[in-house]
């Protein structure tokens, strides 16, 4: 399907889908949302030891750099494992045109965001010491088929439900439980009262949190 690039409200791009009118994003602000979902309702909440993320799906790579953004204000001691799946991947001109690397005061930032996406397939790539991504071209529902290790952080970064309700049901959301360790955290933009509904039947203490600018909740849900 075809996209187009689109700035959103704080100044950063994002990708748009007009066949399924659904952005990449929030149009309130890309930036601004993946900071607020992922890192401050998940990776700074048990950030500083070694830890493994999964990501669903990897997109235009801005989590990723963000995560790494927030991986080099800390002593950088600790291991950062990030798998990510993406069935559909961007090509070479959106990345250029995304630009991601000039939102960040690193100067470096430009050259990782490119590293990242120059990333082979399926094999572990050392982006910074101690931050390694593994991106699989894959669909999410060939989870099982991965040889991932225990995971403590997800990503759930799927389009919506409006335009792909089966990636919100107990199907994906039970391959998903069954990668993670007991008292992982998953984060998602959603706040959808199924998806909380899911969550508790698969045995999550289920917590709604504020949202990133123009979404009033999300999700944060931790495994027993
Ligand atoms: C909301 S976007 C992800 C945004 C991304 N995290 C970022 O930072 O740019 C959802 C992504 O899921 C991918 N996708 C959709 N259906 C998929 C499937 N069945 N399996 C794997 N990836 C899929 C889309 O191509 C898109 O890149």
């Amino acid at each position: 399907m075809k996209r187009e690039i689109k700035t959103t409200s704080d100044g950063s791009k994002t990708l748009y889908i007009n066949e399924l009118n659904e952005n990449y994003h929030s149009h309130h602000g890309a930036l601004q949302e993946a900071k607020h979902v992922f890192i401050d309702n998940g990776l700074n909440l048990i950030k500083d030891c070694d830890i493994n993320i999964l990501e669903l799906g990897f997109g235009t790579g801005l989590n990723v750099l963000v995560s790494i953004d927030e991986f080099l204000k800390t002593d950088k001691n600790h291991k950062i494992h990030y798998f990510t799946l993406e069935k559909y991947p961007i090509n070479i001109d959106e990345v250029t045109e995304l630009n991601y690397g000039s939102l960040f005061s690193k100067n470096e930032m430009s050259e990782i965001f490119l590293k990242i996406h120059n990333a082979h397939w399926s094999k572990k790539t050392e982006i910074w010491p101690n931050f390694f991504l593994t991106k699989y071209q894959a669909d999410f529902f060939e989870l099982k088929n991965l040889d991932l290790p225990k995971i403590d952080l997800v990503y759930f970064d799927c389009f919506g439900a409006r335009v792909q309700p089966d990636l919100w049901e107990k199907p994906l959301f039970e391959l998903v439980a069954d990668t993670m360790k007991s008292g992982g955290l998953l984060t998602t933009y959603s706040s959808k009262g199924s998806v909380r509904r899911i969550l508790t039947a698969l045995n999550f203490k289920v917590e709604k949190k504020s949202g990133p600018p123009g979404k009033r909740e999300m999700i944060n849900a931790i495994k027993n």
